[in-house]
């Protein structure tokens, strides 16, 4: 794998075929946080109006701290998995008392606040910090899995440090953020679970499933 041609390929890909997405107006780590718990259990069509309206009612770290739980959970309702926003309430007051009202910029820190786990720090960081940290998450592990021929099983918690290694090894250091973002992209958009567009993928002259007709059996994922 010709590790800068892969980056440059899937990069401009990205620059021109990336969707207009609300949290990709502004790098605000608010905002961004805000966009990644929400799209962690839920489709990026039902997110964007509950986006939306969320940021409108709560602006800022200072305006979600300051606002009734209720209120909270009032405009979360139909997303599902509350324990998302109670989550978010809570960590959110932590960064205005422990960190000044700033998101923190390091994994170590980062790591800390309730309801955020490695995909979502790792988002946090390269997307609003440009910190080349891993944001692997079900559809990172899919397109991973294919491109480097991984067949680790995907359902066993430990695989995920084999993806996390893998984007180590590729991320660009010149554009995190748009780095994890295009492989999010791709799977969303061409390296899909069932008959992915391979004559559509920007990345497929690197990719080994592709080369080695296996991507209709990658990820390999157990049940259960
Ligand atoms: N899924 C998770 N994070 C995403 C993002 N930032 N853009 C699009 N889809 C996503």
């Amino acid at each position: 794998l010709d590790i800068q041609q892969f980056r440059d390929d899937l990069l401009n890909w990205f620059i021109a075929e990336q969707r207009d997405l609300p949290w990709r107006k502004d790098k605000d780590p608010y905002k961004v946080w805000v966009s990644e718990i929400m799209l962690q259990q839920t489709k990026v069509d039902t997110v964007i109006p509950y986006f939306n309206r969320f940021v409108e009612l709560f602006p800022t770290i200072d305006a979600l701290s300051d606002a009734e739980e209720e209120k909270v959970l009032k405009a979360w309702e139909g997303l599902g998995y509350y324990s998302r926003a109670r989550n978010l309430h809570t960590a959110v007051k932590e960064v205005r008392e422990k960190y000044a009202g700033v998101v923190p910029n390091t994994p170590a820190e980062i790591a800390t606040l309730r309801g955020v786990g490695p995909y979502t720090a790792g988002a946090i960081l390269s997307i609003a910090y440009g910190v080349p940290e891993p944001a692997v998450d079900g559809n990172v592990m899919r397109v991973l899995s294919r491109i480097l021929s991984i067949w680790e099983d995907i359902a066993k918690p430990k695989t995920r440090k084999t993806f996390e290694d893998a984007v180590r090894m590729l991320i660009s250091h010149e554009n995190p953020s748009y780095f994890n973002q295009a492989l999010m992209e791709l799977g969303a958009l061409i390296c899909t679970p069932t008959s992915p567009s391979c004559l559509l993928c920007p990345v497929r002259e690197h990719c080994q499933a592709f080369m080695d007709g296996t991507q209709g059996e990658l990820p390999v994922k157990t049940k259960n």
